[in-house]
């Protein structure tokens, strides 16, 4: 077996724990391993395909970002290419991108990506490739599994509130801080729920800039002469639109961002109160993986060769989140909880050469 491996769209803390699973499992069954440089350009001769061993993956996992390089703009199907006038134009380069593989002999490949490297996983699959997906973004917002990077995004995010909540305290402001997380709501939900902020904005909730105020009023009445308001970037009033940045460029979606802004200055002029706005960025996305996203991004490394292994092109693995619930107290006395052995951790561990002494 030809594995290859592709890192697409923004990066995300855990890739490089994804990356160093898939290789050493891969390596354990005998199997050659390739890196596809910056998403899909290694293919299109913009950059290289490098050979992956576990020499190239040693000291990897706890790092952040990805030594194969993201590529936000590496669409195969509408790839960017200068015209001569200065201008840039998009073409379809998929059927280059295919023969290639071809030509590489790679068997199969394992796409580790967001929604839009997902959308091209699917599309290169109905046009023959070997593929398995692995769900990977920050804004946690890939359909019926929880992805990595999440938890290390939040973290981060928490941090920063905690740092905000003392200055803002000290000169009784409001503090506005701006999340990512494109059209989904789950980094300033999760953020400014363990953070412990006064307001959340998300998208999938429209907000009233008058609410916004009452509660920050209501605040003010309390004594609490200061307040957190933790905006996702995709935030944007009942009636209104969110707030983007300039024009994109060609084939990319527009991008998210000011909504911070855009409220401090609502909130000051319309409750005087002194306020400021933070963007976090992409702070967000940096650094070193959070443990949870580290076992994550392992685990689905380990999977995603397993996937491979039993033939299942065009799947992706995922873990599904699990809703609250409750449980009678007799039945989680009746069967202490202990570890199972056919777990996917306990066979990634093994495969990726962690001995339980056994
Ligand atoms: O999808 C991940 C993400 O970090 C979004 O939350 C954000 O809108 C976007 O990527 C930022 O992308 P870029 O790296 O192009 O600024």
């Amino acid at each position: 077996m030809r594995l290859a491996l592709s890192t697409g769209g923004g990066d995300a803390p855990g890739l490089n724990a994804v990356i160093r699973a898939a290789v050493l499992s891969a390596c354990a069954r005998g199997w050659t391993v390739l890196g596809i440089k910056h998403g899909y350009a290694g293919l299109l001769g913009d950059d290289e395909i490098v050979s992956l061993t576990p020499a190239s993956v040693r000291g990897i996992g706890h790092l952040g970002g990805t030594i194969l390089g993201a590529a936000s703009r590496g669409n195969p199907f509408a790839y960017p290419r200068r015209r001569p006038d200065g201008g840039v134009e998009l073409i379809d380069r998929s059927e280059e991108l295919i023969a290639r593989v071809r030509e590489l002999s790679i068997d199969a490949i394992v796409s580790i990506g967001g929604d839009g490297s997902l959308t091209l996983a699917q599309r290169l699959f109905e046009r023959g490739l070997n593929i398995v997906g692995v769900p990977k973004t920050i804004d946690n917002d890939v359909g019926g599994t929880i992805t990595f990077g999440f938890d290390t995004a939040v973290s981060t995010a928490i941090e920063a509130i905690d740092k905000l909540h003392t200055t803002a305290e000290s000169h009784d402001r409001v503090i506005v801080m701006e999340v990512m997380g494109r059209q989904a709501g789950f980094i300033a939900l999760h953020a400014g729920f363990g953070g412990t902020a006064d307001v959340i904005l998300i998208p999938e909730i429209p907000y009233g800039i008058d609410k916004v105020c009452a509660k920050i009023a209501e605040r003010d009445r309390a004594g609490r002469h200061f307040s957190i308001v933790v905006a996702a970037e995709g935030a944007y009033p009942v009636g209104g639109s969110p707030s983007t940045i300039g024009a994109p460029p060609p084939g990319q979606p527009e991008r998210l961002g000011g909504v911070a802004d855009r409220l401090a200055h609502e909130i000051q002029s319309r409750t005087g109160k002194e306020c400021r706005s933070l963007v976090l960025g992409h702070l967000q996305r940096g650094g070193a993986p959070t443990g949870f996203d580290r076992i994550l991004a392992t685990r689905f490394g380990g999977a995603a060769v397993r996937a491979v292994d039993e033939r299942r092109w065009g799947e992706m693995v995922a873990l599904p989140g699990q809703g609250l619930a409750t449980i009678p107290i007799a039945e989680a006395l009746r069967a202490p909880k202990r570890v199972d052995l056919a777990d996917d951790i306990v066979r990634t561990a093994r495969e990726t050469g962690i001995s339980f002494g056994d």
